[in-house]
């Protein structure tokens, strides 16, 4: 039986998935495995919080059967705080056991439920932020909605008596730790793993988060511990990771760092991304250089440096008046991040005709970054009056006021 004591009458009873290295689809690379974290509250009413990706759905269901000694209908109350796949995936199961369990949810819940399951008749019990729900003993769980972090649906709830907030995909990381809580996990994974996991999937909507944050605080709860849906539970020091998502989510989180990312064909674009990278050195010996093929890299990781970064430098041939196919795509999941404050610059090698730059300085500017006028671009392979170029272009995307 896997149930592992969280706190008070609070159990874990989620799925540790060791060893997935991938997730939304091939979207998001997973270096150290992930969780689907479930929880179950046994008070005087006995609350399922949430479930665990469809994969699992049958070793969920039976391990949930036996913690609930063979009779699921102990459970008085399931509460869906968000309709993805990963955390709702075995509701359709569970649900055929005990029909008419009582699910409590946004409205937009109902919505992504129903959209991906199909109208099943489901008791749906729809709350907005300041609901409560009685849970007997004296405690009860009062529901926040978290719209658009990330989904419509997206709610947390707060356990008061124990103060224990579940926030659902908010404070995650995409980490199996079997240790389980904060204190007891790997700190270099569990962070940088939290700084992927906050790039990845909040930063696109920082703006709500900000807003949120502020919601929050005003609301004033005593929270002792963070239950989120994936990675670890926040149990010392909990707000620790509320203050790091306040400090990713303001109007200037950058470093003294430079990100350069290129594709290359016969390594003419190649040779002016290690001379812009030479050339940085020299002109900030205190910056730090990032330098990666587009194509060889992992764009979850380069977008996680590039969140850091004070300026990017992209570089593409030049192939039919167009860039590379992989530094398309790549840009395409830039603009996804919608980063803010940043400069962009950018560089390529073309033969008969040129364009990759211009293409490169456009998709830069719709991304949000602000980009300056020089390229360094190169007929052919790079030559001695090309790379001439490299200082004035390095002293322009150096030119943003940073002070460390
Ligand atoms: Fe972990 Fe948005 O699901």
């Amino acid at each position: 039986m896997m149930k592992k004591h969280v706190a008070a009458n609070v159990s874990w009873i989620g799925y540790l998935d060791y060893e997935l290295k991938q997730f939304h689809g091939s979207e998001y690379s997973l270096h150290h495995g992930s969780s689907q974290n479930a929880y179950l509250i046994e008070e005087g009413k006995t609350v399922l919080m949430d479930t665990v990706w469809m994969p699992h759905e049958f070793d969920f269901l039976a391990n949930l059967k036996e913690v609930m000694h063979g009779d699921l209908h102990k459970i008085d109350y399931i509460v869906a705080n968000h309709g993805e796949v990963d955390h709702s995936g075995s509701l359709p199961l569970l649900m055929q056991e005990i029909p008419d369990t009582p699910i409590y949810c946004t409205a937009a819940a109902v919505q992504s439920l129903e959209g991906q399951y199909g109208k099943l008749g489901w008791n749906f019990h729809v709350v907005k932020t300041g609901d409560e729900l009685d849970i007997g003993n004296g405690k009860k769980l009062v529901f926040i909605e978290m719209r658009m972090l990330h989904w419509p649906d997206s709610m947390a709830t707060f356990l008061t008596g124990d103060n224990i907030l579940f926030s659902m995909d908010a404070f995650g990381q995409h980490y199996c730790c079997p240790e389980m809580f904060n204190d007891r996990a790997d700190q270099n994974v569990m962070w940088d793993e939290a700084l992927k996991y906050y790039v990845n999937i909040v930063n696109p909507f920082a703006p709500v988060l900000k807003a949120k944050l502020a919601e929050l605080k005003k609301m004033n709860l005593p929270v002792s511990m963070i239950c989120p849906s994936h990675g670890v539970i926040w149990r010392d020091n909990p707000m620790q990771i509320v203050e790091a998502y306040e400090k990713w989510c303001s109007a200037d989180n950058r470093e003294d760092q430079v990100v350069i990312a290129y594709d290359t064909m016969w390594n003419g674009t190649e040779k002016i991304a290690h001379a812009i990278a030479e050339e940085i050195g020299r002109q900030s010996p205190s910056t730090r250089i990032l330098v990666y093929n587009i194509a060889d890299s992992d764009k979850n990781d380069v977008v996680a440096e590039i969140f850091k970064a004070r300026a990017v430098a992209v570089g593409s041939p030049t192939e039919i008046n167009d860039v590379l196919s992989s530094v398309s795509g790549w840009l395409t999941y830039v603009k996804s991040m919608k980063f803010k404050n940043k400069r962009g610059g950018a560089f390529g090698c073309y033969g008969w005709g040129g364009g990759a730059s211009k293409v490169i300085q456009n998709r830069l500017t719709e991304a949000g970054f602000t980009v300056i006028p020089e390229t360094v671009d190169a007929n052919w392979n790079p030559k001695e009056e090309d790379l001439a170029k490299v200082p004035a272009f390095v002293q322009d995307l150096l030119n943003d006021g940073y002070k460390a």
